[in-house]
């Protein structure tokens, strides 16, 4: 969603933004804009559309010298994407501008309450009314206005703010959205999302809730909301540089398929050890384990779709009940959640606003809360009891695709510590399920191979006009998400639908040509799933199936065939899904969609 960056240093301020700005892309924008202090006064440039624009009307940068500014994409909530909406946002008199990331929910009643006092509004934003209440409070202290705008501001923010009277200053502040400051030599910067800095410092300092910063060209001095000073400490970003950009691929969605064998690698062989599963940072004992009576799996988009999946893992081979929420239902829902319930909640970002809502939730009703996580120090990651993270390094296509595959493998790692601490499974399968997990990163590997008779066969569909996708068990769950990855990225319509629910509304969409795509790992389903494919074929589809190696009397029954090496069935996503990923992706570019930054999407949805 939206993206901040600001630098204050020796260096020229715009082209900085700008670069900032498009590492922060990926992360879904409609509008973009910088706001330099040249010397005199503070200049915006802002403007509806890509980046691309912003950087035609400053010239890259050039137009608007000065070494103290801020920056913002924009991914519109409240008033439609343009250049009035866009920030950043001044008041009246051009002195103070912000830029804003979050929604302020009272942003109506504040306001109201403005316009009484004479205030005027140009924009639809939320954000206006934090410029002119920083007005308001204003009175040549900017601490003490930016702490009673906090104060009166309710909802989610990271504000980056200017002052015309303090032009060798920049202020930032946090609640509920992130926001990071690191130090770049010479100069000091503020962030939304790593990736906008992580060419100049590998070092940040991460801003907590209800926190502020003052950055000047060689300091930064951090405050609470009462202004006082509080200290941080760094913490060391060690992501690769070259995992946020393109490194010859020609787009980050098909560079991260191919980086799956590598981050599932790195997910599973750090808690592998001498034939046994060792997670460090679960923090559980043996009897906390033995203890655990219902497991609830809490995510949003493909993160919940890999809890659909491990739901079948965790219960086959823990035998513990497990239940799959979407966050943004959990969190209304009043869950009932006991004493020995385990929350987990599964987020690549961390940022996600419905996930983290539902992990106060559970924390508030007294679960112990895991999160699965990839970005480090996110608010996820703070706020829950224990962490695990996946280590599938920065993902920047909105589509995930290796994060995905990360968090499933993490899944199966604490699915298999369970049932091994319970006993529910014996030494043999134990160890003959691990193997199964070492092998595969090889066997991604091999079907990544297959890329080019995928994409002849995606180039035959670029003009389908729905697509679906019958599964059953885990094979369902495979499908919910080859469906999203190809709607999301493709624009076509695609659903997923629970084969055996065919007969009960979906089969009526069947027409003759309609591409159905079938997923068949699952052996003792083999039969049943054949039954729904002879049905939608009379019905005159065109059926592509996905099943595993050996099962060739399926050519009887479909029109195209992808096989996966064998594997143990409860992993048999983290196979299906690699062709499948390939196919939406072929789909996408093929249609000439913008598969790294589809349509109003947003790669971490930091409002609700
Ligand atoms: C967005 C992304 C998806 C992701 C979902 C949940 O919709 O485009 O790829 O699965 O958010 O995000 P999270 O960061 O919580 O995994």
């Amino acid at each position: 969603m939206c993206g901040i960056v600001g630098y204050i240093g020796k260096e020229q301020a715009a082209p900085i933004l700008l670069d900032g700005l498009s590492k922060l892309e990926y992360r879904g924008y409609d509008s973009a804009g910088i706001a330099v202090y040249d010397g005199s006064e503070i200049k915006v440039v802002k403007s509806k559309g890509r980046l691309k624009v912003l950087n035609e009307l400053t010239h890259d940068g050039a137009s608007m010298p000065g070494t103290v500014g801020i920056g913002h994409t924009r991914w519109a909530t409240h008033g439609a994407p343009s250049d009035t909406n866009a920030h950043p946002h001044f008041n009246k008199d051009e002195s103070i501008v912000v830029v804003h990331n979050g929604i302020i929910e009272n942003y109506l009643k504040l306001k109201k309450k403005l316009i009484e006092r004479g205030y005027e509004f140009c924009s639809d934003t939320d954000t206006e009314v934090v410029v002119h209440l920083l007005d308001y409070y204003y009175h040549g202290n900017p601490l003490e206005a930016i702490a009673k705008v906090m104060h009166r501001v309710e909802g989610s923010y990271a504000f980056g703010i200017m002052f015309a009277d303090f032009p060798g200053e920049i202020y930032a502040a946090r609640k509920d959205s992130p926001l990071i400051v690191g130090s770049a030599g010479d100069g000091n910067l503020i962030a939304s999302d790593v990736p906008a800095i992580l060419r100049y410092t590998r070092s940040v300092y991460y801003i907590q809730n209800q926190e502020f910063v003052k950055l000047t060209a060689d300091s930064m001095t951090f405050y609470n909301m009462d202004e006082e000073e509080i200290t941080k400490t760094p913490t060391k970003i060690e992501w690769d540089i070259n995992a946020a950009e393109k490194g010859g691929y020609e787009h980050f969605m098909l560079k991260e398929i191919y980086e799956q064998p590598g981050a599932v690698r790195d997910t599973f062989s750090p808690r592998l050890k001498d034939g046994k599963i060792v997670i460090e940072e679960l923090g559980m004992t043996d009897e906390e384990i033995l203890s655990v009576k219902k497991i609830h799996i809490v995510a949003c988009g493909s993160a919940y779709h890999t809890g659909m999946t491990c739901k079948y893992v965790f219960e086959g081979l823990a035998r513990i009940p497990v239940e799959v929420d979407l966050a943004s239902e959990f969190r209304y829902r009043d869950p009932i959640l006991e004493k020995d319930t385990l929350v987990v909640i599964i987020s690549q970002s961390g940022e996600t606003a419905d996930s983290l809502a539902a992990l106060r939730e559970a924390k508030s009703k007294g679960s112990r809360v895991l999160a699965i996580v990839n970005v480090i120090g996110s608010s996820i990651a703070r706020e829950a009891d224990n962490v695990m993270y996946t280590w599938a390094g920065p993902e920047i296509a909105v589509a995930t695709t290796k994060a995905y595959s990360t968090q499933l493998i993490a899944q199966y790692l604490l699915a298999l510590k369970f049932a091994q601490v319970r006993e529910t499974i014996g030494e043999k399968e134990f160890g003959e399920m691990l193997t199964d997990i070492e092998r595969l990163p090889e066997q991604i590997e091999m079907l990544l191979g297959n890329k080019e008779k995928i994409q002849k066969f995606a180039n035959r569909y670029l003009g389908a006009r729905d697509v679906f996708f019958i599964g059953r068990g885990i094979d369902y769950a495979i499908s919910m998400e080859a469906s999203l990855k190809l709607k999301e990225t493709s624009y076509i319509h695609s659903e997923a639908c629970a084969a055996g629910e065919l007969k009960h509304g979906t089969i009526s969409l069947i027409e003759e040509g309609t591409l159905v795509s079938a997923v068949l790992t699952q052996d003792h389903l083999f039969p049943k799933m054949i039954s729904n494919i002879v049905e939608v074929r009379t019905r005159g589809a065109f059926v592509m199936a996905v099943t595993n190696v050996g099962n060739v009397e399926i050519e009887k029954n479909v029109d195209y065939v992808i096989y996966i090496p064998k594997t143990n069935p409860y992993f048999t996503n983290s196979l299906a899904i690699i062709p499948l990923q390939l196919f939406a992706y072929y789909i996408s570019i093929g249609r000439g969609c913008d598969v790294d930054k589809p349509r109003n999407l947003a790669k971490s949805v930091t409002v609700e």
